[in-house]
Formats: structure tokens, C-alpha cells, sequence
């Protein structure tokens, strides 16, 4: 007999939904494969704060070519979920929109568009790695003052722009065409809305974040100087306080959602749920020290 959480995903597996349904599996993995990354990213971060050379061994060691394929595949998560995202968002404002067939043929276009997205990034980054962690050619000379302070500071403004609009227009609109208006509104209520307020602000917030450190700069030139860096220009520390305020607070709570699904005991639940509350509480309070904080002893 099998018990609830094997069953739940043999459930899941076995179901023949097509490609919405494999868009469901893809949103779920890619969901939880990036707050994987994510609680990952944000511990190494924050030891930039609490142990520098810690940091710095752990960062040299991203530049592993089995590292950089990950990340390859990281960004092709980041990338659909997000899209696939904004199609589930989408018809929930619009639900008489929604179709079985409507959700069959959005779910390919997420897909394509997740490939045509990814491949550019996966050449430039797949490039990077032949060229400094196979040929061992020396990295790319390091990020400028000036280039942080001027060009990419303009972009940490302009994404952070785009997220403000982004929290008056979700402020103002009511989603599901005035149906829910008569609902009153639960905790539970509250919190779906907040997956998907957060899931749009998430858009220029994570795909900016992972356009310009994955892509654009790459592993090879991320160190404790280049968070030091970064971290002089207080646009960017409010920028990435705001990424890990929502997406770990996102993630955390679509992991509580899925564990629902398949956690079934009472106890056990509880205890799953308390146990994310306590780690996204942790984790947050971590990187939030060492955006606070900044670079630690060794470099000061
Ligand atoms: C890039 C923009 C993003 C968008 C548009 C987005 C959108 C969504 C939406 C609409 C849901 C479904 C919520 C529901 O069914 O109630 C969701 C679930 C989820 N998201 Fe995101 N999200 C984004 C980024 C992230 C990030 C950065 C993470 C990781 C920290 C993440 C992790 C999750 C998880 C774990 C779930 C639960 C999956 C499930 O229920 O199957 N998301 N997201």
C-alpha cells in the first residue's frame, strides 16, 4: 500500500492531461527547483556578512562546469515558471476566458516562448563556460565602479519602477471579473492573491536579477568585490531586499500549498507547515542582515 505522499505524486504522474497538464508539472518542478536555488543563494549571500571567505570559497566554486550547467538549467526554470505564471494569472482574472482548449494551446505557446527566451541565454552562458572553466581562459575583466554607479544603477532604478507600477495597478484592479467581490476575504484568500501580486512583481525583479548576474556578467566575475560593489549603491541593495522579500515569501508559501497536496496526516501537516514558516523566517532575517550588513570584516 502506498502511502499518502508516494501516492499523491503517482496520482499526479499518471494522469493524462495533455499539455496543460505537463505545463502543471513544469510550473511545480521549476517552482520548487528555484526556491531550492534560491534558499541556497540567499545563505551563500548572506555569509558575504557572517563568514567573507566562506563566501568566497563557495563562489569560486560555481565556476565548476557542473555548476554552470545547472545554472543553465536554472534559468530555463526561472523563465517558465514565470511565463506560465502570467498565463495562470491571466486566466484568473479572466476565467471566462478559459478554455480546455485555450489552456492546451497557451501552455505551448509558454513553452516555445520558454525555449526561444532561453536559448540566446543558454549560448551566451554555455559560451562562458567553454571558454574560462573548460579553456581556462582568463575571466573577463572585472565590473567597473562606474559601470555599477552609472549604467547598471540606471537599471536597478528602472526595474524597480516597473515593480512600483506594477503594486499600484495590482493595488487598484480587482481580479475574476467582480465575481469574488462577494467573497469575504480568509487568510487562504489573501494569500492567493498575494501569490499572484508577487508572481508579477516577480517578473522584472527575478528576470532582471538573473538577466544581469547569470547572463550578462556570469559566475567569473562574482566575488566579494563585486557584491561590495553592488552593494555601495543603495538602489541595488533596495532592489535585491525586494527580491528576497517576495520571491522567498512567494516560494515559501507555494511550497506550504504543495505540501498540502501531499502531505495528508494532520500532524505531519502541521508540522511541514511550521517548518517552512520557521526556514522562510530564517533565511529572510539572514540575507536581510547581510543586505543591511554588507561585505564583512575581511574586505573592510
Ligand atoms: C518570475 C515570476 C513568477 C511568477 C509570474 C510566478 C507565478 C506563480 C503562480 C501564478 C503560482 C500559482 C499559485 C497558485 O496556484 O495559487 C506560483 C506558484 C509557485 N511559485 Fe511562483 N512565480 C514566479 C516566481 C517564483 C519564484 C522566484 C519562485 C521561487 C522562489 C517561485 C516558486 C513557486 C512555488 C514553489 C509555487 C507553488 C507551485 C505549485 O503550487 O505547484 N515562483 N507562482
Amino acid at each position: 500500500m502506498k502511502t499518502g505522499v508516494v501516492d499523491g505524486l503517482w496520482q499526479g504522474i499518471k494522469y493524462r492531461g495533455g499539455t496543460g497538464h505537463l505545463a502543471f508539472i513544469g510550473h511545480r518542478l521549476a517552482g520548487l527547483g528555484t526556491l531550492l536555488f534560491l534558499i541556497i543563494h540567499v545563505t551563500e549571500t548572506s555569509a558575504v556578512y557572517f563568514n567573507p571567505q566562506f563566501y568566497a570559497d563557495v563562489v569560486a566554486r560555481y565556476q565548476h562546469p557542473v555548476f554552470m550547467l545547472g545554472e543553465i538549467g536554472l534559468v530555463a526554470a526561472v523563465l517558465f515558471h514565470g511565463l506560465n505564471g502570467l498565463k495562470i494569472i491571466a486566466f484568473d482574472w479572466k476565467p471566462d476566458l478559459w478554455s480546455p482548449e485555450r489552456e492546451q494551446l497557451w501552455s505551448l505557446v509558454v513553452f516555445g516562448a520558454t525555449f526561444a527566451l532561453w536559448l540566446p541565454a543558454a549560448f551566451v552562458m554555455g559560451r562562458s563556460l567553454y571558454l574560462h572553466s573548460i579553456l581556462m581562459e582568463p575571466a573577463p575583466a572585472a565590473v567597473t565602479p562606474e559601470q555599477v554607479g552609472t549604467g547598471w544603477a540606471n537599471v536597478a532604478v528602472i526595474l524597480l519602477v516597473a515593480a512600483g507600477l506594477i503594486v499600484a495597478f495590482a493595488a487598484s484592479a480587482r481580479p475574476g471579473s467582480g465575481r469574488q467581490a462577494a467573497i469575504k476575504p480568509t487568510l487562504e484568500t489573501r494569500m492567493w492573491m498575494f501569490m499572484r501580486y508577487s508572481g508579477v512583481l516577480l517578473i522584472p525583479l527575478a528576470y532582471g536579477h538573473v538577466m544581469i548576474k547569470d547572463i550578462l556578467h556570469g559566475v567569473h566575475l562574482i566575488n566579494l568585490a563585486y557584491v561590495d560593489l553592488y552593494w555601495r549603491f543603495l538602489g541595488w541593495r533596495i532592489y535585491d531586499a525586494a527580491l528576497l522579500s517576495f520571491a522567498l515569501a512567494h516560494g515559501a508559501y507555494g511550497l506550504k500549498q504543495v505540501s498540502e497536496d501531499y502531505v495528508h496526516a494532520p500532524l505531519r501537516l502541521r508540522f511541514t507547515k511550521y517548518a517552512i514558516l520557521a526556514a522562510w523566517l530564517i533565511i529572510t532575517a539572514m540575507g536581510a542582515i547581510a543586505l543591511v550588513g554588507g561585505v564583512g570584516a575581511t574586505l573592510s
